[in-house]
């Protein structure tokens, strides 16, 4: 069965501004058909559990891992669960950037424990868990957050980018599951949450591997979940997959890019968003949580109609990434070794594809006696 579960839903007034950017000056028909089946989606699924700001102290006692807490989505989970009282175990490669997570989870209430951890090693997982179950006793909650992105066609970028990121997406997500449902099973329960992606549903060009990787964490936890069924510990142990919209993230920093374009895509979605979505979903676990009006409509609308809603994303990409962005160079981004920029919860991006846009709406330079 599929759960379509909620994520946080704007107001009416965001909403129509979120609606408005999206179809935008440039807009193109088939957005229209996305836009009406969004509708349904947000229509079809339950009231938003907001993020409840007087929750303080309410993870008290319990224990939270956390891989890729040192930027982004992870980072800012990784705060508010301290906020909340809890103890979390903060994973990533970046040290430097987890002790000052730290500092912040420790500011605001919790108690951090940093574990430097290479997701793609298995004897790295295996080391944080053992580290988190040492000093806390156990662990409640597991996030695999930690991922990173490959940009562009297909047959441009080296087979050896993929393999890493599979590395890192999927098996690093096989490792972390692994070893958070085995002590879930010796200690009696707990929640698994891992970050796939609306293209876990819906597959994305120029983000083929990207994408592959997404839908492999989808399918994981959905046999996973049959496995806890026939085994009758679903009452304990529960399995999320969270399917956030493209966000402003250092993500897009962080990403490997053959596309000979800035990376950028469509109406992205505050990091705070899914923040608040993991935190309610660890407290009030759903199998599949789709973040936000744009994903449940992309999701909605695949399910429904698998070809055209593909042909559409297709062709956002291609307008979005490969018309509209600057010009920009080969990067392999963090994929083999940590890079400093893209510290915060926030990337910057939007005001980034701001700036982009006005730029390429300036009108050329007149062309001089020595132009051509
Ligand atoms: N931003 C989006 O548009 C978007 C949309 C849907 C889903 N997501 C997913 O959300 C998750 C979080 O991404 P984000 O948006 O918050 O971007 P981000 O700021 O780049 O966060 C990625 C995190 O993963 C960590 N990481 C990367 N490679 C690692 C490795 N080998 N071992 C351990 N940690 C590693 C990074 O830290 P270090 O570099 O310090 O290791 C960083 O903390 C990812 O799974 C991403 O695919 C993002």
């Amino acid at each position: 069965m599929i759960l379509v579960a909620e994520g946080i839903r704007p107001g009416a007034k965001q909403l129509t501004k979120e609606i408005t950017d999206f179809v935008g000056g440039e807009a193109v028909k088939p957005f229209l058909l996305l836009l009406v089946l969004a509708v349904v989606g947000c229509a079809s699924t339950q009231s938003p559990r907001v993020a409840d700001s007087s929750a303080r102290g309410r993870w008290a006692g319990k224990t939270v891992v956390i891989t890729g807490a040192s930027s982004g989505i992870g980072r800012g989970a990784a705060v508010e669960f301290g906020r909340q009282g809890a103890n979390v175990v903060l994973a990533a490669r970046r040290t430097n950037l987890l002790e000052e997570v730290a500092g912040e989870v420790r500011a605001r209430g919790g108690t951090p424990l940093v574990i430097t951890t290479d997701v793609s090693k298995a004897g790295d997982i295996e080391r944080l868990a053992q580290a988190a179950v040492r000093r806390f006793g156990r662990i409640d909650v597991w996030i695999n957050n930690a991922g990173l992105g490959v940009v562009g066609p297909f047959w441009d970028a080296p087979v050896a980018d993929y393999s890493r990121l599979i590395d890192i997406n999927l098996k690093g997500v096989v490792y972390g599951s692994h070893a958070a449902v085995r002590q879930f099973r010796a200690q009696g329960g707990g929640t698994l949450v891992n970050v796939g992606s609306v293209v876990s549903e819906v597959p994305m060009a120029y983000y083929a591997c990207y994408s592959a990787t997404k839908a492999g964490v989808l399918s994981l936890d959905r046999a996973l979940n049959e496995e806890l069924r026939l085994n009758r510990l679903t009452g304990n142990i529960k399995v999320a997959t969270i399917m956030p919209w493209a966000v402003d993230t250092p993500w897009w920093k962080h990403a490997a890019n053959y596309s000979g374009h800035t990376p950028r895509m469509l109406a992205l979605d505050d990091p705070s968003k899914v923040v608040n979505a993991i935190v309610n979903t660890a407290e009030h676990p759903s199998k599949e949580v789709l973040i936000g009006w744009k994903a449940q409509g992309a999701y909605i609308s695949h399910r429904i109609a698998p070809d055209i809603t593909e042909t559409i994303s297709g062709n956002i990409v291609q307008r979005e990434q490969m018309e509209k962005g600057a010009s920009a160079p080969v990067t392999t981004g963090s994929l083999y070794r940590p890079i400093q920029a893209g510290r915060f919860v926030e990337g910057g991006q939007r005001e980034e594809m701001k700036r982009e846009d006005q730029q390429r709406r300036l009108p050329a330079p007149p062309e001089g006696p020595g132009s051509q």
